[in-house]
């Protein structure tokens, strides 16, 4: 199956989520880009007022250009109606990993901020385990660097910072940290692996994702599948 189209079809019917007067969080990565997209021209065409809050300077760049109005938490005072993100692995539990774009520690605030948080993915993101294919992207002070690593090494995980592409050196997020990828051999217990990396000191954040999905929608050959919390 053409995997950029299982994307769009993923990514197109987040539009359909849409209710006049939404609070909404704009995910991050080439299938939420489709999604950007849909809901731009979905404002446009029903004439609804929709704001949204951007997970990364990517996803506020794409927004901007769709015509969708972009807020900050100053400008809300409660949850977000709804949040649209993709996903680099997802469990059978629903439990996620994402951060291959570097934009897992604001994504995660958008997420746990909002009443509802939809995944868009296509099929070859669904594994049995989580860290089957994907390394758990963890964002960090870069003077801690050495340190985590060093850490990660006796914990006998395979980890290595991030460099950048048609950039020299490590790849610098959003807040001005890097990105440390950890291939852990299995995750078993992915609720524990959080609380034991967010124990680091000099760790912002990391890519796991537990307890925090509502919805997955699979982008397949024929429509899309949804699966439900
Ligand atoms: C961004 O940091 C990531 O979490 C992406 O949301 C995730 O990697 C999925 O990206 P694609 O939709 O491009 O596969």
């Amino acid at each position: 199956m053409d995997q950029d189209m299982a994307k769009r079809r993923a990514g197109e019917e987040a539009a359909r989520y849409l209710e006049d007067g939404m609070t909404i969080g704009l995910g991050t990565g080439s299938t939420t880009a489709y999604a950007l997209a849909a809901i731009g021209k979905k404002i446009r065409e029903d004439g609804l007022q929709i704001r949204g809050i951007p997970t990364s300077s990517s996803a506020e760049i794409i927004a901007r250009n769709h015509g969708i109005p972009i807020c900050t938490f100053d400008d809300v005072s409660e949850k977000l109606d709804i949040a649209f993100d993709g996903a680099d692995e997802v469990s059978p539990k629903l439990d996620l990993i994402k951060g291959r774009g570097a934009a897992h520690t604001r994504e995660k605030l958008i997420a746990s901020q909002s009443k509802r948080f939809l995944v868009l993915v296509d099929p070859s993101k669904l594994v049995s385990q989580l860290g089957k294919k994907a390394s758990v992207p963890i964002e960090i002070l870069p003077v801690a660097a050495p340190v985590i690593l060093r850490t990660l090494c006796a914990m006998e995980v395979h980890a290595s910072l991030r460099i950048g592409v048609q950039k020299d050196g490590p790849v610098v997020t959003d807040q001005g940290f890097w990105i440390v990828d950890a291939a852990f051999p299995s995750i078993s217990n992915p609720g524990q692996l959080s609380r034991t990396l967010l124990e680091m000191p000099g760790v912002l954040e990391h890519g796991l994702f537990v307890n925090l999905v509502t919805d997955v929608i699979v982008g397949t050959e024929s429509g899309v599948d949804i699966i439900r919390r």
